[in-house]
């Protein structure tokens, strides 16, 4: 069983359930030949490797390491007490053409020799072979899934199937759609050896995705024979979740040292770039001679990267993380801005916390394809226009100040992520959290000047700052006067916050006849009702309303099924609830869509009565899909 504790982009942290033992994800397994030991299991369990992965064909092919794996188990047999994966012997396969093994006897042999993990015997299809061969070969890959999961042996160890389909991305979308019928354990995505190899990381990148869309989200995801630094921030941005990597050792036969960046010949280096206890231990001249040394450096290289993606996904700032790896060679980069060409808007949009802890940092067009600047055009919709005239400004770092729309000029900013934002919203994320690089790009002053003009349509009057009419905007001068006037309303802030966040007219439904006390730093801080009862708080962070009991039982007078997460039937968790207990995953039966991780919810019963109130972990899509973990984190509930 697998479930999330952190996401960001598509990727998550996550903890896979393995035999009672606990797999914290992401997580590269280092590849261990069970032929030479040259790094002892248990040595990689010390660098803080918990599992590895082993193969179970060589294991079978040889009949000393066959013997000792039948009667000892392959734990014993390579003196390792953490997880073990056995692969298949599909890659033989794809080496050799042909293993003397039946798909059905490397299974059971996988579950005799106790593998925690064991593979289907899938064909791993070449890059770019003819679309018929290609989709024979997917055909008996599903054909053979199908099968193992109707083995006895599947109920022993935890079992992959792999998305093959070669280079045809409806192939994999197929292959992942029938693969994903016949609940495996883990779903891997193969075949992309050759790809990496030849640095298409483009095409690899859009397999992935692919395949992605119709994985079960519950379930983590493998990316077989990955496991290089410099793409590892990429593949988990795209909901990749494990991943092998027999380069440590590999590359080190070879004199290559791992970096985040690439590699580099350990032989032409003067300077070690690396503090792991190997470089700072031993003389590059020490490691030069030994390559044992150089790949237990590869394995620090590959974990420290690990920690720093799961550190960003804990941050939020994953898509910072994979804007400076994809720099580190143009074929990443050209991944990078295919990801975020628009093509794939929406796969990342229903996967995207609703807000961040990091600023949006600008890195690049692909980057005016975030869900952060889909979502705003979208929301900005349902913000209505507080007057009839328009004051257009330009963006500026947020700063607290009194300026703002009211019901004689609606006060709006322009700005080269985001377009139009209006005053109302300045301090939701991620309009006041976003950094961009000066000057602004043409491309962008074309987006800017297109939003404003279509912006001004619903406007009798357009009141324009100076500087703006280098775009080639028009309009009338703000005069001093005007200026003056520019005086922001509290409660059509409000308003505009209400809406924008839960949809039109809902700021009137939730804040009207409210007052605002502002903090010291001059932030809207808290929110009364007309009794004086606080409604809610506004977070400083994110500008986004955390309501009160009260504030709740207004947020609960929007129409079903907003913001809503409605539980299964069943009396005492609703108690839980009641009582102030998080919901797990597993209790929910439908939930508004638009509900993202990070999202506040409300937590109902199928009569839509109140039980909580709380912080949605996951996406609505998630939250369905998911039999494990939590849901909504709940900040109190509502006692009957
Ligand atoms: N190792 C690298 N690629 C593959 C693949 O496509 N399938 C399996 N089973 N193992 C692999
Ligand atoms: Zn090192």
């Amino acid at each position: 069983m697998f479930e999330i504790k952190y996401k960001d982009a598509c990727g998550r942290i996550g903890t896979l359930d393995v035999n009672g033992k606990k797999l914290e994800t992401p997580y590269v397994f280092p590849v261990v030949n069970p032929n030479l030991l040259e790094i002892a299991p248990k040595e990689l369990k010390k660098l803080g490797f918990n599992a590895v992965i082993t193969n179970a064909y060589i294991i079978n092919k040889n009949p000393e390491l066959r013997e000792k794996a039948l009667k000892l188990g392959v734990k014993k047999l390579l003196d390792f007490d953490g997880i073990v994966m056995t692969d298949s012997g599909s890659y033989q396969l794809y080496g050799y053409g042909s293993v003397n093994i039946t798909p059905e006897e490397i299974i059971s042999f996988q579950a005799k020799i106790k593998s925690d993990i064991g593979v289907i015997l899938d064909i791993p299809s070449k890059p770019d072979i003819k679309r018929e061969e290609a989709e024979k070969e997917l055909e008996e890959t599903l054909k053979r899934a199908r099968e193992a999961s109707k083995l006895e042996a599947r109920k022993k160890i935890l079992l992959v199937s792999t998305v093959q389909g070669s280079t045809f991305l409806d192939l994999r979308e197929r292959a992942a759609k029938e693969l994903a019928k016949l609940n495996f354990d883990v779903y891997a995505i193969g075949g992309v050896v050759p790809l990496m190899e030849s640095y298409r990381f483009t095409e690899l990148a859009k397999i992935i995705i692919h395949a992605k869309r119709y994985l079960p989200l519950d379930k983590p995801v493998h990316l077989f024979g990955a496991g290089h630094p410099m793409m590892l921030s990429l593949a988990c941005a795209l909901g990749c979740d494990l991943f092998d990597s027999a380069s440590y050792s590999l590359y080190a036969k070879d004199g290559r040292y791992i970096t985040e960046h690439g590699t580099l010949h350990v032989s032409e280096m003067n300077y070690a770039p690396c503090n792991c206890p190997i470089c700072s231990g031993h003389g590059l001249k020490e490691i030069k001679e030994d390559s044992k040394l150089l790949a237990l450096h590869n394995l620090y290289a590959i974990k420290g990267e690990i920690e720093r993606i799961k550190e960003a996904i804990n941050q939020n700032s994953l898509w910072n993380l994979v804007g400076q790896r994809c720099r580190a060679h143009p074929k990443l980069l050209e991944a990078l801005n295919a990801v975020l060409s628009g093509e794939y808007e929406k796969n990342f949009e229903e996967m995207e916390p609703a807000t961040k802890s990091s600023a949006f940092f600008y890195f690049g067009k692909g980057c005016m394809h975030r869900a952060e600047v889909v979502r705003h055009a979208e929301r900005l919709k349902n913000i209505t226009p507080s007057a009839k005239s328009l004051v257009l400004l330009p963006y500026r770092q947020y700063y607290p100040s009194k300026t703002g729309s009211n019901e004689k000029y609606s006060v709006c900013y322009l700005s080269p992520i985001f377009g139009i934002i209006p005053s109302e919203v300045e301090e939701v994320y991620p309009l006041a959290q976003h950094i961009f690089t000066l000057p602004i790009e043409e491309y962008q002053k074309h987006m800017m000047k297109r939003a404003a003009y279509e912006y001004m349509k619903n406007f009798s009057h357009v009141f324009i700052h100076n500087s703006l009419r280098e775009l080639g905007i028009e309009g009338e001068e703000i005069t001093s006067d005007v200026q003056k006037e520019l005086v922001r309303n509290d409660e059509i802030k409000l308003f505009g916050i209400g809406d924008y966040l839960f949809g039109k007219g809902a700021g009137k439904i939730i804040f009207e006849n409210c007052t605002v006390k502002y903090a010291k730093t001059k932030k809207m801080r808290q929110v009364f009702d007309k009794k004086r009862n606080l409604i809610a708080t506004i977070r400083a962070s994110d500008g986004i309303p955390i309501f009160t009991k009260q504030g709740t039982l207004k947020l609960k007078k929007l129409k079903f099924p907003r913001s809503r997460v409605v539980l299964k039937k069943d009396e005492e968790v609703e108690n839980f609830i009641r009582k102030g207990k998080n919901v797990f995953a597993k209790f929910v039966k439908d939930c508004d869509s638009d509900i993202r991780a990070g999202s506040e919810v409300l937590v109902v019963n199928e009569k839509d009565e109140l039980l909580g109130y709380g912080k949605a972990v996951l996406g609505a899509r998630e939250m369905l899909a998911f039999e494990r973990g939590m849901a909504v984190e709940v900040r109190f509930g509502f006692e009957d």
